[in-house]
């Protein structure tokens, strides 16, 4: 297993943090490659039960490089947060490496992530007001302060005098809040700099070198290929790429350097935010998804929207991702239904289409066309082999394989390590 990708292949929350936590276990160095603390994984494993946002779930290894690459944004309060509450758990954080290149979010992004929402104010994006979007905003800008300035804090004090005025002149300027001061904020940065910069390195050579002596790496997503900015539902969309090609600009890895690019899909759909949602469930059956499974948002608490598995976006983003295979989590949540739907194509305006729109009023449209399969009806949790899932179930997971359109290589019954039933057997 050499150099593998492991996306969320729909609107994020599909359970990319077990299956890295599982894989983690084999690999020498994983690197999280995009978005920042607007991610929220939930590991349960021997240790206990933890929620991540920004340090990769690998952790738990301690062997284990754990890399926060470039391509992610760094609140340097919850960073610091997260590390605390792991060390008091008596997990070691010895392993965790920060990308020198990683862009900081600071107070004012989050303030700015707040107030440009309430601007928006029914056209708003749902964003998990972590300043994201404006942290990645700044980074093209050729504004942003990144992990790596915290080691040079004299240069730094020069560049964020600039910046804050900036800032300042829109947070009060355009929406009349109160500014934000330059010298608590760099107090701040001297105080996260005591914290952060041991962790800081240059980590390309360093992944360069565990590949060239043939070790394991893993390359670790957030969100999901549908709120990508370009091939998602723009602009109701994250602000970094949660794809595969997000990898290698967000880890420093080449392309040409990747063996597998593996996606994560549940066997139903959520979203949290708004924007399109075409098998969205606004009945009964909905309720019960999201009851069983406690569909509610890792990071923000909010209530997930469930809907019905959307074929037609799944293929999209098997495609956009170039998927070597697939991993299904969450076949336990369906095992109460009497009735499973799949979408298979989009009808819109009463044509029958089979691929994935860009355009958000077109999706906001379509009606969903379903096959509809038999439940199985029976505890799947406790099922270990792929031969000894009922049928029905076989039968459905063998249709999901056709639609996405690789090889399914496992597909998860429940929350702990050992409810992974393996398919495809080559991959581990
Ligand atoms: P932002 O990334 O906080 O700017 O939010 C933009 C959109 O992406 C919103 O609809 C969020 O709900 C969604 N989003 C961001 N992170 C996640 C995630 O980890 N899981 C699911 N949705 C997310």
């Amino acid at each position: 297993m050499p150099v593998i990708i492991i996306v969320g292949a729909q609107w994020g929350d599909e359970g990319k943090g077990k299956i890295v936590d599982m894989l983690g276990e084999k690999s020498d160095m994983i690197i999280r490659f995009s978005g920042g603390d607007n991610a929220g994984h939930t590991v349960i494993n021997d240790l206990g039960t933890f929620k991540l946002h920004l340090i990769p779930s690998g952790i738990f290894h301690k062997n284990t490089k754990c890399v926060i690459g470039n391509g992610v944004v760094i609140n340097p309060e919850i960073l610091i947060a997260e590390k605390k509450s792991l060390n008091d758990w008596g997990i070691t954080t010895d392993n965790l490496i920060v990308s020198d290149k990683a862009h900081l979010v600071m107070p004012y992004h989050l303030l700015l992530d707040k107030l440009e929402e309430k601007a928006r104010g029914k056209k708003s994006v749902g964003t998990t007001l972590r300043g994201i979007g404006p942290a990645f905003v700044d980074k093209v800008a050729r504004v942003g302060i990144r992990a790596g300035d915290l080691q040079d804090l004299e240069g730094l004090k020069e560049r964020l005098e600039l910046v804050v005025k900036q800032k300042n002149c829109m947070i009060v300027g355009m929406y009349g809040a109160t500014p934000v001061s330059f010298e608590e904020l760099y107090d701040k940065c001297v105080q996260w700099a005591q914290v952060i910069c041991p962790m800081i390195r240059e980590t390309t050579i360093m992944a360069d070198e565990v590949i060239k002596n043939g070790g394991n790496v893993l390359l670790e997503g957030a969100q999901g290929a549908l709120l990508d900015p370009d091939f998602g539902t723009y602009p109701y969309t994250t602000s970094s790429s949660p794809l595969a090609a997000g990898a290698c600009l967000g880890s420093g890895i080449a392309p040409t350097r990747v063996d597998q690019v593996v996606g994560i899909f549940k066997v139903y759909c959520t979203r949290v935010g708004s924007g399109p949602f075409p098998t969205e469930l606004f009945d009964e059956i909905g309720d019960i998804i999201r009851d069983k499974a406690q569909e509610y948002g890792t990071t923000t608490g909010r209530p997930r929207r469930i809907g019905w598995f959307d074929g037609v976006a799944a293929a999209h983003s098997a495609r956009v991702n170039g998927m070597t295979s697939a991993i299904l989590t969450r076949l336990d949540i369906l095992d109460i239904l009497p009735k499973i739907r799949i979408c298979t194509a989009y009808d819109l305006d009463g044509k029958v289409l089979h691929r994935f729109l860009s355009d958000v009023a077109s999706l906001e449209k379509i009606k969903p066309i379903y096959e509809e399969f038999d439940g199985w009806l029976s505890d799947t949790t406790k099922i270990t082999t792929y031969e000894d899932l009922p049928q029905k179930a076989r039968i459905f997971i063998e249709r999901l394989q056709d639609i996405i359109g690789c090889s399914i290589s496992m597909a998860c019954v429940g929350p702990s390590r050992a409810q992974a039933i393996k398919k495809d057997k080559k991959f581990f």
